[in-house]
Order: C-alpha cells, then structure tokens, then sequence
C-alpha cells in the first residue's frame, strides 16, 4: 500500500506547484505533524536555555554593574567591642533594562574599604528584598551588626576619620527575579565618600573656668566645643577622652561626655582638668590677645565603662588643632 503510493508520486515529482504537490505537503504535515510540534518544541526550549543560561545572566549583570548606591545616611549606634547598631538610608539609582522591571532577594552584603589587599571586610549586613525601578530606596533600621574583623573595623574608622573622602566596597551575591526567569547575579558597589578629614574645623566656642573644688571630677576648664561632620556618617562615640596641650606642653585632660556626632555643624559640651602648672601659661596666652590653639588628641571612648577599641585607637591617632574662639 504504501510503495504503491510511493510510486504514484514519483511521477508528479517535478511538476512544480501542481494541486498534488500541496497535497503531498499537506498530507505530509498532517501525518508528520508530531514531528514538527516536537522540533518546535525544541527550538523553544532551546532559545529558552540559550536565554535563561546565557544571556539572562549576562544582561542582568551588566544592568546590576550599571546601577549606583547613593548613600544618605550611615548610622552607627551602641558600638561595643564586638558589634554595633547599624541604620543605612540611600537610594539604588540606575537600574534600565530588565533590572528595572526586575527585583534582587534579600541578600548579605561584606563592607570593606576598596583599597584593602585582600579583601578584608569590616562587617557584614543583611539587606532586605530589592525592587527595580528609578531611584529604589535601600533602607535598613536599627540592625545589630557583628564585627567581622576588629583590625578591619580600626582601619575603616581610622579611614572615616582620617580622610577627605574613602571608598568603601560593598559586595554580595543574590537571585534577580526577572517575571518568572530568575538567575544568580553578583553585588559590586564601590561608594566614594566623605570623611571626617581629621576633624578638621574643630574649635572651642565658649569656656569658663571653674572653681575647681567645688566640681566633683576636678575639672577647672568648661565649655563648648564646635565639630563639624561633612560626612553623612551618624556615630555615637560614647565618653571621648582628650589629652590636652599647648605648644608641645601637656596642659591636662578632658572629656567629651556622651558624644553623639551628627551630621553638619554641632557644638556638644566638655570639661577639662588643666594642670595647676599649666593654668598661668594657658590664661597669659588667652589675655595675650594672638591665638591660642590646642593640641587635642584622643585617649580613649567608652560607653557604659565599656573600652571601644576600634574607636579609641584611630581617636588617639588624630592631632586635632582645636583654636580657642571666644573670650571665657
Ligand atoms: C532617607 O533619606 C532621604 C533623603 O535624604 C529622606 O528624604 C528620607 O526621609 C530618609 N528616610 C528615612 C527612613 O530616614
Ligand atoms: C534605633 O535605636 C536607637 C538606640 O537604641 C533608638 O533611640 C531609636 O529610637 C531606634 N530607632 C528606631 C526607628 O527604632
Ligand atoms: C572655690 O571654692 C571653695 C569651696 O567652696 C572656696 O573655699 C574657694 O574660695 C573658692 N575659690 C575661688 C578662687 O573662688
Ligand atoms: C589616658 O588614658 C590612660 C588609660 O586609660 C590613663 O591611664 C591616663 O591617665 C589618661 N591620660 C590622661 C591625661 O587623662
Ligand atoms: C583626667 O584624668 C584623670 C585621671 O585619669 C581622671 O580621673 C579625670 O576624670 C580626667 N578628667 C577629665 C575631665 O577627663
Ligand atoms: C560647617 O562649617 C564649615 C567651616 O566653618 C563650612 O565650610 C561648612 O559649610 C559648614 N557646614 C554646614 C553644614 O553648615
Ligand atoms: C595622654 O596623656 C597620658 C599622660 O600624659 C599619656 O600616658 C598617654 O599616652 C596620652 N595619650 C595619648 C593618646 O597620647
């Protein structure tokens, strides 16, 4: 039956376009028709893998590497030895193509400071869920952070308070959510921005001098002292102890009591114990009518009686040229 028919064909072979040659297609279809769903079905599955495997992941990278973190605030609260209380406000901007329609899982992200070799992060924080879009805020609250390396945590807080600006690099790995097509994609973020430059600005407003034994911690010397942050960086220090001199001359000590630095142009309250020895020079220089400038260098923060090392160490690093302002 079939050879027969086979036969019969032969012959209109090469008549083009004849009514019997659309059928013989036709019929083939219809009988083969299987064979064409299942090498559709192919094709599909393979442009599916080509996109899914292939150029999913690559274009989600790219569209990943070409957002920016724009960082508005940065909180550090309850510093202990080994943990703190972390709140980060900014916005992710920059996000086109298919990370804009696209959303990142909560993912882990390491800091560190991007010129460390190697990599040596200073904490870790759990980000929250992330949707695409124009300018996605990123916003963590109150969060314990643990201090992965206390050596790294020094370095970046020496950076913070030594620098003019720093780069910090924030890395993660997460799933982007594309519809229903998902892949893996790296987090790489460096933000560039400003320090304390060594508490430059810093300056005694208002003072007077105390009777010293009417004041139960000894001090003789009270007043105001102003330190500017250019920084978005939010840092509770706790008690910032001072060694005070004057012109190479230890003049005493002090403390900055509960010192809780915010952002911009703030003044916060000390007191000081100048040595007996040193209060003639000290009120000679403050009647002599030139400027007098301190020599103000940290000697240790704690919180609660609690030593905070990686605060205190790069505090006592810093020689701050505090000048007097205003007459007691
Ligand atoms: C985050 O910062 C933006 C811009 O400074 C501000 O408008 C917004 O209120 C802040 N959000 C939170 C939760 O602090
Ligand atoms: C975050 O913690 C600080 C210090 O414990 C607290 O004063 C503040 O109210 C907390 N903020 C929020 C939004 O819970
Ligand atoms: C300081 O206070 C003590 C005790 O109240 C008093 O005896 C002393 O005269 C005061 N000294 C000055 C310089 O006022
Ligand atoms: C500096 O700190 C050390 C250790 O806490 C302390 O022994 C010393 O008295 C402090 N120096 C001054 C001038 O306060
Ligand atoms: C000065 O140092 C002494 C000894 O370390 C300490 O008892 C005192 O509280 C300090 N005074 C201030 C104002 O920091
Ligand atoms: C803080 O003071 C410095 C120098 O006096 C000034 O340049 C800066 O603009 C001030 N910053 C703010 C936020 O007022
Ligand atoms: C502060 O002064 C004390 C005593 O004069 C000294 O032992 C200590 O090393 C000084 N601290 C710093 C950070 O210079």
């Amino acid at each position: 039956m079939a050879s027969s028919t086979a036969k019969g064909e032969e012959a209109t072979e090469f008549v083009e376009n004849s009514p019997k040659r659309q059928n013989k297609v036709g019929r083939h279809c219809r009988r083969f028709w299987w064979v064409w769903l299942i090498a559709f079905c192919l094709f599909v599955l393979v442009i599916m893998i080509i996109i899914v495997y292939a150029i999913l992941p690559a274009i989600a990278q790219k569209e990943i590497d070409k957002t920016v973190l724009n960082l508005h605030s940065f909180t550090i609260l309850e510093p202990s030895p080994t943990s703190l209380l972390l709140s980060l406000n900014s916005t992710i901007t920059g996000a086109g193509g298919i990370a804009a329609h696209a959303h990142l899982e909560p993912m882990e992200v390491i800091f560190f400071l991007e010129n460390h070799k190697p990599i040596q992060p200073f904490m870790s924080l759990q980000l929250p869920s992330i949707k695409g879009g124009d300018a996605v805020p990123v916003i963590v609250t109150n969060v314990t952070t643990k201090i992965t390396s206390v050596p790294a945590l020094t370095e970046f807080s020496a950076s913070l308070l030594g620098s003019e600006t720093l780069r910090v690099a924030i890395r993660g790995r997460t799933t982007l959510w594309a519809g229903k097509l998902h892949t893996k994609v790296n987090y790489n973020e460096v933000v560039t921005t400003k320090g304390f430059n060594q508490l430059k600005g810093m300056e005694i407003e208002e003072y007077s001098l105390l009777n010293q034994t009417r004041q139960a911690d000894g001090s003789n010397l009270a007043g105001k002292v102003l330190i500017p942050n250019p920084t978005v960086f939010e840092i509770q220090l706790g008690d910032v102890h001072i060694n005070m001199s004057l012109n190479g001359q230890a003049l005493g000590n002090g403390t900055i009591s509960g010192l809780h630095i915010r952002p911009g142009n703030h003044t916060y309250d000390f007191r000081s114990r100048v040595q007996t020895s040193a209060l003639i020079p000290l009120a000679a220089a403050l009647g002599s009518g030139n400027p007098v400038v301190l020599d103000v260098r940290g000697n240790g923060t704690d919180i609660n009686g609690v030593s905070i090392p990686w605060l205190a160490g790069p505090l006592s690093l810093l020689d701050v040229k505090v000048p007097i302002k205003a007459t007691g």
